[in-house]
């Protein structure tokens, strides 16, 4: 299921950068966000994230990501930037406070947009999206992985993939729990810019995945390349 979550992102993130290319980030029609499968929030704003993992547990959390990633990625990242990287065309949202403070600026934007001497710089998203949407958004973005920090461990993550690759197809001498030690290690150390506690970076994905069967190892395997080709 986080495979091809990863690939839809990807793949989306690709199609959206090249037509980005051609419309420039004027209008562009918002595309709705599927939210099934998260608590509802209700009518009433709140002025913090409900689904981060200490309030809806771990499984929640993660699928707030997923969805929110998708969101994102074809509402907010045209201004934004492609994994919630600025390239300086709006400002660099992973540096958002995980907590009330950041939470409260971010639902006030989100709702109202941003216009400038009349012009929109920002559409509103309160009443095109909706506040789940809002929410599953502000996960994803809470938990992007620090860039510098995933450079650090970019070669010894690439050394992990070709092992769990070579596993994908001869497990005999895999380790699997050390593996997964190593892969949740090298994940703890990489921080998130906002302070939210976990990231959400390929290692961490790809720790969950080793199972100890082949498949495990092939789809950790094929998590790790997909995100190292993409921080690169
Ligand atoms: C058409 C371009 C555009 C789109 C699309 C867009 N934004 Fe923005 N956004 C901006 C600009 C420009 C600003 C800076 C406004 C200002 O100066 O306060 C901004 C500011 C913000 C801020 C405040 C950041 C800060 O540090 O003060 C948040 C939060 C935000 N946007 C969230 C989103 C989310 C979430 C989406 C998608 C659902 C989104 N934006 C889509 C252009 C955009």
């Amino acid at each position: 299921m986080e495979r091809t979550s990863i690939k839809a992102i990807l793949a989306g993130g690709i199609i959206l950068a090249s037509t980005t290319m051609i419309i420039a980030h004027g209008d562009v029609a918002p595309q709705p966000v599927d939210t099934a499968g998260l608590p509802e929030t209700g009518e009433e704003w709140l002025i913090e994230n409900p689904y981060r993992a200490d309030k809806v547990g771990e499984e929640v959390w993660a699928k707030a990501i997923e969805i929110g990633a998708s969101g994102y990625n074809q509402n907010c990242a045209r201004c934004h930037g492609l994994e919630v990287v600025s390239g300086g065309l709006a400002p660099d949202l992973r540096f958002l406070e995980a907590e009330e403070y950041g939470d409260e600026w971010y639902a006030e934007r989100y709702r109202t947009g941003y216009t400038q001497n009349g012009t929109t710089k920002m559409p509103a998203f309160e009443e095109l999206l909706g506040q789940d949407a809002a929410w599953a958004i502000r996960t994803y973005i809470e938990t992007r992985p620090d860039g510098d920090a995933m450079e650090e461990v970019a070669d010894e993550l690439k050394g992990l993939r070709d092992q769990l690759a070579g596993y994908a197809t001869d497990a005999s001498g895999a380790d699997p729990d050390a593996l997964k030690a190593r892969l949740s290690e090298i994940a703890g150390g990489i921080e998130t810019l906002s302070g939210a506690p976990v990231a959400d970076s390929v290692a961490f994905r790809a720790a969950k995945l080793v199972d100890g069967t082949p498949a495990g190892y092939k789809s950790a395997a094929e998590t790790l390349t997909i995100g190292l080709s993409a921080t690169q």
